[in-house]
């Protein structure tokens, strides 16, 4: 399956699924102490979706890979791997990629998950990108979130910012027709600041007690500030050095899809690498800070808006807890 040679990857299909049950401001403010104009003015938040209860990653991952799988015109039988991000798996293990490998009827496909928190997709992205030049083909990459079974809706700080949903893309060796192709990725990490962000409990360091569920440690929690700040800087600092590399210049770009956490966290890093801030993607207003899924559903979205032409550079670039960062150049 492997060849000897680096095969060019395109990004043939893509996908995106959304619950439909929405949570609005509005809504939070009947569970928490908060406004609808705190959370717009400060986030760019309007609504999330959230699922229903008993609903899992992989059944949000699941319809998106299909709808990839349909706008590529491949069947699940001809892929040959399965690469989730995902912070919000359906069990610790078997993976999520397990379960969608099953849901959707990919017999012939290896699964397994990514773990990079909100830069988990551009992760999985690069390691599907590396398979395909390797000679690998039908690589389903795919960012699924259940962020609604993980915040914690006692938490004003924190509850207005997370949403649900999942993106797929559809990786193969690039054959002339016009999909766009990825060129490059970039990661980074620092593990020092692991507890600024993150799920304290329910992993080997604090497994599940009683006690971890009174202190309510399997809920997200974070310094907002402190991340504020090191989102921007290393946003900031990725964005450059997949820049400075590609050989294309930051003008040079047509559109920047930055990970959906917060439009200021978006328009400060826009400000800072002296981009006009038309060119940044925004839905944050319609679904929240969606982690890994952020960047696929966006990706659906613009492709499905038909806003770039074929040949058009895209950035996309996002921050997570890990810290976490990554970064990639598309040529549309
Ligand atoms: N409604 C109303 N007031 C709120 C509130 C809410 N939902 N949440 C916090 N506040 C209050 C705070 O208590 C604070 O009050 P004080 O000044 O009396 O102490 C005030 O609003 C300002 O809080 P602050 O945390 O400084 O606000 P902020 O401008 O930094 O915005 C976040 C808060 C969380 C939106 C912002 O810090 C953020 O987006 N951080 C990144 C979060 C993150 O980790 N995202 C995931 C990254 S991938």
């Amino acid at each position: 399956m492997m060849g000897n040679r680096s095969y060019r990857v395109a990004m043939t299909g893509t996908g995106a699924y959304l619950p439909p049950k929405i949570l609005t401001n509005k809504d939070l403010e009947k569970m928490v102490d908060t406004t609808d104009e705190w959370i717009v003015k400060r986030t760019g938040i309007k609504e999330r979706r959230i699922v229903e209860s008993g609903v899992a990653a992989s059944d949000l991952a699941s319809k998106a890979a299909l709808m990839a799988l349909k706008d590529a015109r491949v069947s699940p039988k001809d892929v040959q791997l399965i690469i989730t991000s995902t912070i919000t798996p359906d069990s610790l293990f078997p993976s999520t990629s397990c379960y969608v490998q099953q849901k959707i009827g990919a017999t012939d496909a290896g699964a397994f998950d990514v773990l990079a928190a909100c830069a988990g997709f551009i992760y999985a992205l690069s390691i599907g990108q590396n398979y395909v030049r390797a000679g690998l083909d039908n690589v389903l990459v795919i960012g699924s979130e259940c962020l609604s079974t993980v915040v914690d809706y006692e938490d004003r700080s924190t509850c207005i910012l997370f949403g649900d949903g999942a993106g797929a893309i559809l990786l193969q060796r690039m054959n002339g027709k016009g999909s766009p192709e990825v060129l490059s990725t970039f990661l980074g990490a620092d593990g020092k600041y692991a507890d600024v962000l993150g799920i304290p409990a329910g992993g080997s360091k604090i497994p599940s007690s009683s006690k971890s569920i009174k202190d309510r440690l399997h809920y997200i929690k974070f310094r907002g500030r402190e991340v504020f700040k090191l989102a921007i800087q290393n946003l900031t600092k990725v964005m450059k050095k997949t820049i400075d590399s590609s050989g294309y210049k930051v003008d040079d770009f047509s559109m920047f899809i930055l990970h959906q956490s917060n439009f200021r966290i978006i328009e400060a890093t826009m400000e800072r690498m002296n981009i006009p801030k038309e060119k940044a993607f925004l839905n944050i207003e319609k679904y929240g800070n969606t982690s890994s899924a952020s960047i696929p559903i966006a990706i659906d979205e613009v492709k499905k808006s038909g806003k770039l032409k074929s040949g058009d550079l895209v950035l996309l670039a996002a921050f997570g807890g890990g810290l976490t960062w990554s970064s990639s150049v598309i040529r549309w």
